[in-house]
C-alpha cells in the first residue's frame, strides 16, 4: 500500500508537472550533468526527469508497440509514457512475416494498420521491422512446411515483400511522407563469425538471395527507406566487418540498401564501452543511415544478484549514457535515424529472464530508472 502510494505520488509529478521543482529531492546530475532532474526521495534507484526524450533528442527517440497494447483500454499508463517520450515505434512482432503472411497470396494487415493509425494519430513515424527473419516463428507454418519448388518458394517471397512494402507505403502524414519511413528488410542474415546464416530462404532461394529482397522492397516503393538489421555488430568485429563489406559491395553495385540497425542487446560484461564506440564509429564510416535499433541493457549477466543494486543501476546508467552520448557525437546528423529502445518496463522485456536483468529504462510502475537519466543526458 505503502509503495502504490508513492508511485501514485511519483506519477503525479511526472505526469502534471513537467517544470524543475528541487523541493521534490536533491538536486543531481547524471553522467553528464542533467541539473534540472531531480532524485526521487528516499529511492536511489528512480529519479523525475526534467524533459521528455523526444524533446531533447535531435533525432527520433523509439519504443517497440503491440496493435493489442496500442488499444487496450487497460493499457492507458502504457500510452502516457510512449507518448511522452517517443516519437518512432517499431512493432515488437506485429509486422514480422508469421503474422501477416497468413497463406498463399494471403495477408493480415490489420495488426500493422493500427499501429500506423496510432502512429498517424499521434504524429510518430512507424519503423516497420522484419520483412525477412529466419526463426521458426517468425516465418509462418504453411511456408516452412511449403512443399512446392524452390521457383514457386521465391515467388511467395517475391508477392510477400512487395504486397507488404506496398501495402505500408499508402499511410500518409500530413506532408505527403509514408507513416511506415523504413523497412528493416532482411535481419540477422550473418552468423556471429560474419558467415551467411544457414536459413530456409538460403535453402530455398541461394545465398544471394538478399540482394533480391533489398530490390523488390524498392520496387515496391521508391522512398522507403531500406536497412539491414543484426546484433553483436558492436562485439563481434568479424560480422561487423562482413556486414560492412556487404553494405559497401550494395552501394558500388546498385544495390539498394539506406541504413543499418545496430540491435544493441548488450550487457554490463559484454561488450567494452571501448567497443561499442569502435562499432559506431565503423557502422557510421559506411555513409549509410544508422539506427540504433533494438537497445537494451541486462546488468546481471552472471546471476549474481536477485535484487537490483544502486551499484549495478549506477553501472546501468553509465552504459546507456555511453550508447546515446557517442550515437550523438559519432554519428554525422545527416546519418541519425535513430535510436529505439527495445521496450518500456523491465517487465515489458524479451530479456526479462524472471525479474533478473532489469535491462530497460522504466520499472514495474512506469516510474524513471536512473539509467533512463544516463540515456537523456547522452542524446
Ligand atoms: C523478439 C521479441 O521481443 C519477442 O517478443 C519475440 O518472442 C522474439 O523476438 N532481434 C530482433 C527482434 O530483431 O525482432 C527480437 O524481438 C529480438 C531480437
Amino acid at each position: 500500500m505503502k509503495k502504490l502510494f508513492f508511485s501514485l505520488i511519483v506519477t503525479s509529478i511526472i505526469f502534471t508537472s513537467c517544470s524543475k521543482d528541487d523541493s521534490n529531492g536533491v538536486s543531481v546530475g547524471g553522467p553528464s550533468g542533467g541539473s534540472d532532474d531531480v532524485v526521487n526521495p528516499g529511492d536511489p534507484l528512480l529519479y523525475t526527469p526534467s524533459d521528455n526524450l523526444k524533446d531533447i533528442a535531435n533525432y527520433p527517440i523509439g519504443n517497440i508497440v503491440s496493435a493489442s497494447r496500442l488499444t487496450s483500454s487497460s493499457e492507458g499508463e502504457f500510452r502516457v509514457v510512449l507518448n511522452n517520450d517517443f516519437n518512432s515505434i517499431t512493432a515488437e512482432n506485429d509486422m514480422k512475416m508469421a503474422n501477416m503472411f497468413v497463406g498463399p497470396n494471403s495477408f493480415d494487415f490489420s495488426d500493422g494498420d493500427a499501429i500506423v493509425a496510432y502512429a498517424k494519430a499521434n504524429g510518430m513515424r512507424v519503423h516497420g521491422h522484419a520483412l525477412i527473419w529466419h526463426p521458426n516463428y517468425a516465418i509462418p507454418d504453411w511456408l516452412e512446411n511449403f512443399s512446392g519448388t524452390d521457383a514457386e518458394f521465391e515467388a511467395h517471397i517475391e508477392n510477400y515483400v512487395k504486397t507488404t512494402v506496398e501495402h505500408f507505403a499508402l499511410e500518409v502524414d500530413a506532408n505527403g511522407n509514408s507513416i511506415v519511413a523504413a523497412w528493416d528488410v532482411v535481419n540477422e542474415y550473418f552468423d556471429d563469425n560474419g558467415d551467411v546464416r544457414s536459413t530456409l530462404f538460403t535453402q530455398r532461394m541461394g545465398s544471394d538471395y538478399i540482394e533480391r529482397i533489398f530490390q523488390w522492397a524498392r520496387e515496391a516503393d521508391p522512398n522507403v527507406k531500406l536497412f539491414y538489421n543484426d546484433y553483436n555488430i558492436a562485439g563481434q568485429t568479424n560480422k561487423r566487418s562482413s556486414i560492412l563489406s556487404m553494405a559497401n559491395t550494395f552501394q558500388n553495385s546498385g544495390i539498394p540498401i539506406d541504413g543499418i540497425g545496430m540491435q544493441m542487446h548488450l550487457s554490463s560484461a559484454w561488450p567494452s564501452q571501448q567497443e561499442v564506440t569502435q562499432a559506431i564509429t565503423d557502422v557510421a564510416g559506411s555513409n549509410l543511415l544508422v539506427h540504433i535499433s533494438e537497445l537494451d541493457i541486462g546488468i546481471n549477466p552472471n546471476d549474481d544478484i536477485n535484487s537490483l543494486t544502486v551499484e549495478r543501476a549506477q553501472e546501468q546508467e553509465a552504459l546507456y549514457n555511453h550508447v546515446s552520448s557517442e550515437y550523438s557525437s559519432i554519428v554525422p546528423s545527416s546519418q541519425q535515424y535513430g535510436i529505439t529502445v527495445w521496450g518500456v518496463r523491465d517487465q515489458d522485456s524479451w530479456r526479462y529472464d524472471g525479474g533478473t536483468e532489469w535491462p530497460l529504462l522504466y520499472n514495474e510502475n512506469f516510474e524513471f530508472k536512473i539509467a533512463h537519466r544516463g540515456f537523456a543526458d547522452g542524446l
